[in-house]
Formats: structure tokens, sequence, C-alpha cells
């Protein structure tokens, strides 16, 4: 996307009749918040930021310290394709960084946290480069439980399929906000759908998901359709997933290549998977962040539950595409328990952390495993060495509090607030007497 400046934004505001600037950031789960300023306050905010109570934001501040301040960035104005009026007037949109009234970064602020991550990677001359495939339902509604629209699956085309125009509208939208497309599908479960975008440094991909989860919803709204990035909504059908494509450049350069290599891996290539693999269970939790994403992190579809990696096993955690003559840009490592309803800013800044450990002590990469691991019997993964993801969030809550590395990419701060926002979810989740076991119990005991 082209640098943008103030000056290109207060123009383009004049000249496209934009009314409204709705400043966006989001909270610690990922969660997007908003608020709207008018034309007149756009060159105080782009110079100063503007003033907001944070208290009210999950994962900020409390009451006595709640004075934060947005700043817009430039470089992330568009317009929303979907709240232009007829008589031509428009409503804008950029990305915020959190700021504190002394002009600090807030350290409670997502986008800051990735901010800081991927410096790190800069200081080592390296650009973080990431392809997320968000998949999603459309439902007829929200309601419980949950309408599908067709009975398709992967690749399908079916006749009525009211979803090719919602994702066509939905592509064309993306690409007016400079979000480009690769190709679109329906998914394997029915009414499952994926919009495949291509790959971009991390930060406009964070921004980019965030815009892609809204876009999405929107255009449904608009068909009074209701589209959902819950990671299993239905039981016996394949979960949302949010494989994970990444790779690290120097300049043009993709240094997880090798011409050389028996799977065109380098030896950062290969430390950064192994760093993926060491640490994949304490990153669990910020990349599958729910009680509900352990429930697709099950035997039997084609999310992973064990911790290795292959070129085409689809049950793997992380996959290396196999390469293609000529497409040494295009070496890339898939890591595949992620779910799109996680943080994409604290979530790419785990990976890349977990990744850049690897690299920076050297690990050792364990040969691939391309036989199907649920196949396996418990004992022939044990004596492999196969270990599991978490099985469940208090799982994954207990492997990441004790978690120096993810500590240390979050920061104290984003740390602390959401292992305890995790923890009364999972004690909720833990006290409630749940629909299945009234049906199991309650006529027989
Ligand atoms: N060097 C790279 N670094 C990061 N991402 C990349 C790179 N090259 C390609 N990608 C991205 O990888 C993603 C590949 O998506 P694609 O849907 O082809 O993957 P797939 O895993 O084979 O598909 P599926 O899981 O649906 O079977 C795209 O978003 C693409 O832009
Ligand atoms: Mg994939």
């Amino acid at each position: 996307m082209p640098e943008m400046d103030k000056e290109y934004v207060l123009k383009t505001v004049q000249d496209r009749n934009v009314k409204f600037i709705r400043l966006w950031f989001t909270d610690v789960l990922g969660f997007l918040k908003s608020f709207a300023i008018m034309p007149d306050e756009l060159e105080e905010a782009l110079h100063e930021g503007i003033g907001f109570d944070g208290s009210a934001i999950e994962g900020y501040a409390r009451v006595h310290e709640s004075d934060m301040v947005a700043v817009p960035d430039p470089n992330t104005f568009v317009l929303l394709p979907w709240r232009s009026t007829d008589d031509g007037i428009n409503v804008a949109r950029m990305f915020c960084d959190i700021r504190k009234p002394n002009g600090k970064p807030f350290e409670g602020d997502p986008r800051w946290v990735l901010k800081r991550n991927l410096k790190k990677a800069a200081d080592l001359g390296l650009t973080f480069y990431v392809g997320p495939e968000l998949e999603y339902f459309y439902f007829k509604s929200s309601e419980n439980p949950p309408q599908v629209l067709d009975s398709g699956g992967y690749f399908d085309l079916t006749p009525l399929d009211v979803a090719s125009d919602l994702r066509r509208d939905t592509i064309l939208a993306l690409e007016k906000m400079g979000i480009s497309v690769e190709y679109s599908h329906h998914e394997v479960a029915p009414s499952q759908h994926e919009i495949d975008l291509r790959y971009m440094d991390a930060l406009t991909m964070a921004d980019a998901a965030m815009t892609y989860r809204l876009t999405v919803k929107e255009i449904a709204l608009k068909y009074g359709i209701y589209a959902t990035f819950m990671p299993k909504p239905m039981f016996g059908e394949n979960g949302n997933g949010m494989h994970t494509h990444q790779s690290l450049f120097e300049d043009e350069t993709n240094i997880f290549f090798n011409a050389k290599d028996k799977y065109h891996l380098s030896k950062k290539g290969k430390s950064y998977i192994a760093g993926l693999l060491k640490h994949a269970r304490e990153i669990c939790l910020i990349v599958a962040q729910w009680v509900n994403s352990y429930k697709r992190l099950v035997p039997g579809y084609e999310a992973p539950v064990y911790i290795s990696w292959a070129q085409t096993n689809r049950s793997a955690l992380i996959r290396v595409p196999m390469y293609k003559p000529g497409k040494e840009k295009a070496t890339r490592i898939e890591f595949r328990c992620p779910d799109p309803a996680c943080n994409p800013y604290l979530a790419f800044s785990v990976m890349l952390a977990a990744g850049l450990k690897g690299i920076q002590e050297n690990y050792e990469l364990p040969d691939p495993i391309e036989e199907d691991l649920f196949g396996m019997s418990p004992l022939e993964r044990k004596k492999r060495g196969i270990v599991s993801l978490p099985d469940n969030m208090g799982e994954a809550i207990a492997e990441t509090e004790k978690s120096s590395l993810v500590r240390e990419a979050l920061g104290d701060h984003i740390f602390e607030k959401f292992i305890a926002n995790k923890k009364i979810e999972w004690a909720e989740y833990m006290s409630h007497v749940s629909q299945f076991e009234l049906n199991k119990y309650l006529k027989i005991l």
C-alpha cells in the first residue's frame, strides 16, 4: 500500500466528501473498538491524537489512569465501501496507535506490541510476511442452533449459492480498501467459506485481518445473513481455522529458501520451524484463545492435535508447502493451529517470537512426519516423542502462564491482563452445567 501522509488524508477527506472518520483500535482480546470524529477535528487528530477514556476497554487501564490518546496512522486511511450513502457522503477509517497522555506508547495496545516484535526482526535486517487463511461460516442468523445456508463442500459451487454473491461483494469491498485477494472458495463444511488474501508484511496484514472480519460480517448483514469466525460452531463438522503462512525476508530475499537442501529450506528456515514446534504449547493460548477453540483442535478433522511438521501431511501442526521451481519467494511455513477468532496483533507477535528464538538459539529441526498422526497408536506417538497441543483452554493457560517467551513478546501489561481474562472465562466454563451433562446424566443419575 502506498505511503500516505497527513496532507493526502486531509485533501482526500475534502475531495471525497467524507463526513465521518472512524478511528479504529482493538482491545486485548482483538475486538475492534471505534469512535468517529468529524472532518474539523481531523487536523488536530493527525498531529496530536484524540483523547478518550480507556477504562471501559478490555485489558486497557483502570479508572484512575484511563486517559488515553488515539493517534491515527494516515497509512491506514481508507473509505468504508458499505458506509457510502446514495447522496455521496463517505465514511473513512484509520487504525490508531494508542498512547498515554505523556505521548509514550501504551503497553496495553496490541498494535504497539506487534510493532515492538517487528522491530526486533527489523534490527536483524528481517521483514516478517504473513498470509493467514481466515475461514468462516454464513448462517441464517446468530440464533442457536446455527442454521446453514447450503450443504456444499470443498470448492463446491451450488447453483443456489447465495454465498457466491456474498463472497463476490466482500472481495470487491476488500479490494476497494487496498486489500488484495488471491482467490476464494467454499470450504469443507456446509456454509463454510474462505477468501485468501495475498500475503503482506505482518502489521499491514494484522490491520487487514481486522478489516476482513468486519467486512465479511457487514456484507453478510446487508443480505440479512450472519457471518461468524467462531472456531467450532457445529459438532461433527470442520471448524474455522486460520492457517498462517509465514516467511522472513532480507530485502528482496526470502531467507527460508535454500536451493541445495532436500526440503529447499535454509538453516534459518529450519530453526524458525523448530522454534514454533518447541514453543507451540506455550503460544497456543494466544493463537487459539477461546474455550471453543479447543473443540476445533480434536482428531478427525484438518485441524492439528500433535506437534510435528511435514511437507504434505495436513494432519501436522506445521506444513511446508512443496517448492515450485522459480518460486523461491513463495517458500513459507504454514502454522495450522491458529483460529480466526484470535487477536491477530498478538498472534503474529508470538509466532514471530517463537520462530526468531529458534533462529537465534540455533534450534535443531526434527525429521518431518508424513504419516497420518491420528492413525498412530498413543504408544507409537510416545515412542517417537510426539507430544500434543493443550487439550483444553485450562491446560493452555497453565502452559502460557509459565512462558518467559510469551511474557517477553506481549509485555507484562498485556500478558497479565490476557491471562487474568482467560482464567475468568475458564472458571465460568468449568462451573456451568452444560447441555451435554443434562442430556447424559439427568435421566440416569
Ligand atoms: N513467502 C510467503 N510468506 C508468507 N505467506 C505467503 C508467501 N507466499 C505465499 N504466501 C501466502 O500463503 C497463502 C497460501 O494460501 P493457500 O490457500 O494457497 O494455502 P493452502 O494451505 O495450500 O490452502 P488450503 O489450506 O485451503 O488447502 C496465501 O495467503 C499466500 O499469499
Ligand atoms: Mg492451508
